[in-house]
């Protein structure tokens, strides 16, 4: 994930930005840079990959101001030219965020005469400023972002003045407080060090800063008084946000990762979904007669929710494989059929393997993926990213609720291109969709109820998880985040299987999780609820919000909000990861780093 920090004051500003960067390598980053002010003016640094390589290439110079970059590549690959900042004249930008209008922005920059030299889309940042800049940056910076559609968090130096402007929206800045020194950044663990005297900034705030002093304003150019909060945080917690765990910062994340999955590639208004990173015209899509989708894990479990999608919504038939069972089968794939590869990472050894095996069938090819740059990256004919930010608990949470919306996504764009769904019923499920933040941020509010069955249910030996039709996945996701983090044995079941072998397991000491969300299969969910009941189970259900009913036949309820049928696996995935976590945190698991478990399998 991308780290931003900027220095104003007497010191050394190189040694200050290279030192707070080196305190975000946490968070990830595939390139770095900087840009200070020196007697010869404007100056910018960049390299790809460890930070110790920008250090290598920084010269001996005097500078007491500046801005740094770490970039974790979302558009463009991960080079030196993609690396923050990017230029414009004398003007120099770092950014975190994805400008959504970036297209638009770029064609009008272009009539205008400005040259793009990087791939990204923080480029317009630069030359917006440029454009209105007539000697108060403040004023271009803002006058530049009353352009932009998107996420933000910018800083912004210009080789006239020892001055950072900074500006905000969505995405989190901080301006750290010091004696004849200020500094910004977007992570509080860059300043640990330097400052505990600190402001967060608002969403449509702006910064100037100085050595001597800090000024805020609004997007129409009033000052803005800021209160300043005393850090008492380690860097241990700092780093995690004040959460014990990254993998509960990272389940708390969601509601910005699954918004930023999202961003610029849907349009409710026309019911469209656009997705121009795939390289598949519309004949190429209408010519389709197969999805067959390779992945590993939670990677797998999404893939079978999207199977769901892709028949249900786009009429084509789907199938799903564990990579490292494709990768030694006898596949029959052929032109028309497109391979989804599903992977986090990127680097996990089976799907590489199992992607290179599908490529010789000279079938299409696309994977869904976190990380830019990757190996598998380099082996598929178009990549959607994910945009879900760096994940650091081994146990996959965030990146998973990002994979599925790739696939509603996916799934609603080759529906609209075959004529499957009508204008009406995609706008009505994109809005739906639109509002998917918002209702896991509900979710988040209501953590208590859920941690309360989790402490309850925490000594149990055996724990079931059971679904139908688009719960089913869901199911075995709730169960393999129970087992990877709190080694409690834990299954997930197709509820109508139950009767074929594992109703024999069922008994009082076997708590069991029914996801009986608003679907067709509700009353079949309801049967099986009621034999599982009969057999002594205690049963927790996640149902709607709006059901009477299921309260009669279970032991607890976690509600989730009324949304989409096809939705409701989203707020399910969350409300599990929440049971899973609290459960690992009542035994006193590890649970960022569970025994025996790598956070990416890049071996056979
Ligand atoms: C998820 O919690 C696991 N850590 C694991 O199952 C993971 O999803 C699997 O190893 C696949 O990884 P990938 O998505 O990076 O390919």
């Amino acid at each position: 994930m991308c780290g931003i920090v900027a220095y104003a004051g007497e010191k050394q500003a190189t040694s200050i930005l290279v030192d707070a960067l080196k305190r975000l390598e946490y968070r990830g980053y595939d390139s770095s840079g900087l840009a200070v002010l020196t007697d010869k003016g404007l100056e910018v640094y960049k390299t790809e990959g460890q930070i110790t390589n920008l250090e290598t290439k920084l010269p001996k110079i005097e500078s007491s101001c500046g801005i740094g970059h770490t970039r974790w590549a979302t558009q463009g690959a991960p080079t030196t030219i993609n690396a923050h900042p990017h230029v414009s004249g004398n003007i120099a930008v770092v950014h975190n965020g994805i400008i959504e209008n970036y297209q638009e922005l770029y064609d009008e920059l272009k009539s205008e005469g400005y040259k793009f030299v990087s791939e990204t889309d923080t480029e317009v940042l630069a030359h917006l400023a440029h454009m209105y800049y007539k000697g108060d940056l403040v004023d271009a910076v803002i006058k530049g972002l009353k352009k932009v559609r998107g996420t933000y968090a910018a800083a912004f130096i210009c080789g006239d003045s020892k001055q950072v402007v900074a500006a905000r929206k969505d995405s989190p800045l901080i301006v750290g407080i010091g004696k004849g020194e200020n500094f910004l950044a977007s992570d509080v663990t860059a300043l640990l060090k330097y400052t505990r005297d600190i402001v967060y900034m608002h969403d449509l705030e702006i910064a100037s800063m100085t050595s001597d002093k800090i000024d805020f304003f609004d997007f129409d150019g009033n000052p803005v008084q800021e209160h300043t909060e005393s850090i008492e945080w380690n860097v241990e917690t700092a780093e995690k946000s004040g959460y014990p765990h990254f993998m509960i910062k990272e389940i708390h994340e969601q509601a910005t990762s699954v918004h930023d999955t999202m961003m610029g590639r849907i349009s409710e208004l026309t019911g469209e979904v656009m997705l121009g990173e795939i390289k598949l015209s519309n004949e190429d899509i209408m010519k389709l007669d197969r999805i067959e989708i390779i992945a590993c894990g939670t990677s797998y479990n999404a893939g079978l929710l999207g199977k769901y999608l892709f028949e249900a919504l786009a009429g084509i038939h789907a199938d799903v494989d564990i990579s490292s069972e494709f990768r030694y089968a006898n596949p029959v794939l052929c032109e028309s059929t497109l391979l989804v590869a599903i992977s986090q990472s990127g680097e996990t050894a089976d799907t590489i393997a199992a992607t290179k095996e599908a490529k010789t069938y000279n079938c299409r090819t696309l994977a869904i993926t976190n990380v830019v740059g990757t190996t598998l990256s380099r082996e598929v004919e178009s990549i959607i990213y994910t945009r879900a930010g760096h994940e650091i608990g081994v146990a996959a949470t965030k990146t998973f609720t990002s994979q599925l919306i790739v696939l509603y996504l996916l799934a609603i764009h080759f529906a609209r291109i075959n004529k499957r769904l009508d204008v009406d019923r995609s706008k009505r499920l994109l809005v739906q969709m639109k509002q998917l933040p918002g209702i896991i941020q509900q979710i988040l509010n209501n953590k208590e109820l859920i941690k309360k069955q989790a402490v309850r249910f925490s000594k149990a030996r055996d724990y079931f998880f059971l679904g139908r039709s688009l719960n089913y996945p869901i199911a075995l996701e709730g169960a393999l985040k129970l087992k990877e983090i709190s080694y409690i044995h834990a299954e997930g079941y197709a509820a109508g299987e139950l009767k074929h072998g594992p109703l024999a397991l069922i008994s009082k000491d076997t708590p069991v999780v029914a996801l009986a969300t608003r679907a067709s299969t509700y009353d079949k969910m309801l049967n099986n609820i009621k034999e599982v009941k009969a057999r002594g189970a205690p049963v927790m259900a996640i149902a709607c919000a709006d059901d009477t009913e299921i309260q009669k036949y279970v032991d607890a309820v976690i509600r989730v909000p009324v949304t989409d049928e096809l939705l409701y696996p989203v707020l399910s995935s969350v409300v599990l990861q929440l049971l899973a976590y609290y459960s690992a945190e009542d035994l006193g698991c590890p649970i960022d780093k569970p025994r025996n478990l790598a956070k990416s399998v890049t071996v056979e």
